[in-house]
């Protein structure tokens, strides 16, 4: 099978790199402070969603009624605390598949961008040595709406100048895999909850296997 597109967009946290278990680990200290339920099936549900709605899945399982002002406080902690096991990333996190993936795909004349709904998108890819690497970056600080609205997407599209019809999307969330169709573009699932989720149009085998449809 092979794709006719200009441009590859990458979701980043479970595509380019594994940020997960840091995500959970950071989520899992501020619920056990509350005396919240929180696991790693839970942990699953947040995917692609973002930081304010993650903390709207974990405290469905509180009793509590929180204010406006305390969910920010909680989210703003979990964020710190996100930051710091960040710093534990370095370049040796981005495999050579990934890496040798992206730079044959550049060389192939592919327009490159990062379509995430982390705020912290920058910050990550500086950790991986991919800080200059794509041609655009779309993130969390860019969009009202997380996945699976189009929005991220389409503001990829936007900046790199291609039309969405021409841009394929690389994901690991099936909200990501409906943002992208939202948006117009082909979904390529790539593990996690996107894989067979019914709405991909097709299932990458690795991220290698990129290769072989561009
Ligand atoms: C997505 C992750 O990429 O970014 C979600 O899959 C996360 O789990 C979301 O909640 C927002 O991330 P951040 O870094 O802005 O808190
Ligand atoms: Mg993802």
């Amino acid at each position: 099978m092979k794709f006719e597109k200009r441009a590859i967009i990458f979701d980043l946290d479970g595509v380019i790199c594994f940020t997960d278990r840091y995500h959970y680990q950071a989520w899992k200290m501020l619920a056990d402070k509350l005396g919240i339920y929180f696991d790693e099936k839970i942990n699953n549900r947040l995917r692609g969603v973002s930081r304010m709605a993650s903390l709207e899945i974990i405290l469905e399982r509180s009793d509590k009624a929180y204010s406006e002002e305390e969910k920010l406080a909680m989210a703003t902690e979990k964020n710190e605390t996100y930051r710091e096991l960040l710093k534990n990333m370095t370049p040796a996190d981005l495999t050579d598949e990934v890496r040798d993936t992206l730079k044959e795909l550049r060389a192939r004349g592919y327009r490159l961008a990062i379509g995430s709904s982390s705020k912290n998108t920058k910050f990550i890819l500086e950790r991986i040595g991919l800080g200059d690497f794509f041609d655009e970056i779309a993130d969390g600080t860019d969009i009202i709406h997380s996945k699976p609205d189009p929005e991220v997407f389409l503001c990829a599209a936007k900046k790199l100048g291609e039309n969405p019809a021409d841009c394929a999307v690389v994901e690991d969330a099936k909200a990501g895999i409906q943002a992208a169709k939202a948006a117009g573009m082909t979904g390529l699932a790539l593990h996690g909850d996107a894989e067979n989720c019914g709405e991909e149009d097709y299932n990458l085998k690795n991220f290698a296997d990129l290769l072989n449809i561009f």
